[in-house]
């Protein structure tokens, strides 16, 4: 039988554990994939510690994941373009740290052939939210950006999507990670007490436009800065911080269509991110480098078949 790996109740890492599955079958509008790689995202983890424990109960056991890419081994009816043996990458909710998975083929995307299986998993999440966050701020060359946590998933993606519209982007990370900052062509500034003088020193008109990926302080800085409310976008505690500060919640973006877009990016080399990879069964090694809240890039299960 498959395996996947599911939690029997909330808890640190240890308490992840492989279960078996029953063979999934891909229903109507549904493919069924062989995962190759399953993306890591602090979401997970708050999932796994029980953060919405509350707000949306389960019966256990839990499952993860919500990001993979993998070879579909049987697609069901009305599923068009997506034939046993398409390379695919796509997003789920809770279910893609598995041997196997169904999805609906709307979930899906084409994986190009040279992008390797770890990279086309770190996408689907970060990578549709970064998207999401730059289309929304609508920046462009006129723009000086300021990236909270640049150097991890989410900022990652935004600083390189930024560059793209040709925003000046500043990104803030601890020194060891500035030269990264700097390859993503973002100019790096250390984050803690006195960031907000780093800012300006590097940019002494400020800010246009800001993304909080850290939580914190990092929006009152980026209004202090100069950002107008409507040009901040906030990803932890978001709710709380449209409240207190009148910024505009995030408008999402997933589906096939971005992803494919996304992933040809990457496959010609204009949208990169590094990878630090485990095995399924070393899931829980997983989960403590994404709870460290450092390091960059994207953390991913590999699974050999
Ligand atoms: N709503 C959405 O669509 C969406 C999508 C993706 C992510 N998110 C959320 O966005 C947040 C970030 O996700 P992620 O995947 O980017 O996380 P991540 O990769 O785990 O972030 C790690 C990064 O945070 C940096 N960091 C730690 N403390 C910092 C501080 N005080 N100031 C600035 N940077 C700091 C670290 O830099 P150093 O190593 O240099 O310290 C590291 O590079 C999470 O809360 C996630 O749930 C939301």
């Amino acid at each position: 039988m498959p395996v996947a790996i599911a939690f029997p109740d909330y808890g640190p890492p240890e308490v992840l554990e492989p279960i078996q599955i029953a063979e999934p079958q891909a229903g109507a509008g549904e493919v069924r994939v062989r995962v190759r790689a399953a993306g890591v995202a602090p979401f997970d983890c708050r999932l796994r510690r029980g953060e919405f424990a509350r707000a949306r109960p389960q019966d256990p056991p839990h499952r993860l994941g919500n990001e993979f890419a993998g070879v579909v081994d049987q697609a069901g009816d009305d599923v068009d373009g997506l034939a046993p043996g398409a390379e695919v990458l796509g997003f789920t909710v809770a279910a893609a740290y598995a041997e196997v998975i169904t999805v609906p083929a709307s979930q899906v995307a084409l994986k190009p052939a040279g992008l390797p299986w770890p990279v086309a998993a770190a996408l689907p999440v970060a990578g549709q939210g970064a998207w999401s966050v730059v289309r929304q701020l609508d920046l462009g060359d006129g723009d000086t950006f300021l990236v909270h946590a640049a150097a991890g998933g989410i900022g990652t993606f935004a600083v390189q999507l930024a560059r793209q519209r040709g925003a000046r982007v500043i990104g803030t990370a601890s020194p060891a990670n500035h030269d990264y900052l700097r390859s993503l062509g973002a100019i790096p500034v250390s984050y803690g007490p006195g960031e907000q003088d780093r800012v300006r020193a590097v940019s002494p008109g400020g800010i246009t436009a800001a993304l909080d990926a850290i939580g914190g302080d990092a929006v009152p800085v980026s209004l202090r800065l100069g950002a107008p409310a409507d040009r901040v976008v906030c990803l932890v505690g978001q709710e709380a911080a449209v409240a207190a500060y009148g910024i505009r919640p995030l408008a999402g973006e997933r589906s096939a269509k971005l992803l494919a877009l996304l992933a040809e990016l990457a496959a010609q080399g204009d949208l990169t991110v590094p990878v630090t990879e485990f095995s399924l069964l070393d899931c829980a090694a997983a989960h403590r480098r994404v709870e460290s809240g450092h390091g960059r890039g994207k953390t991913v299960l590999v699974i050999a078949h």
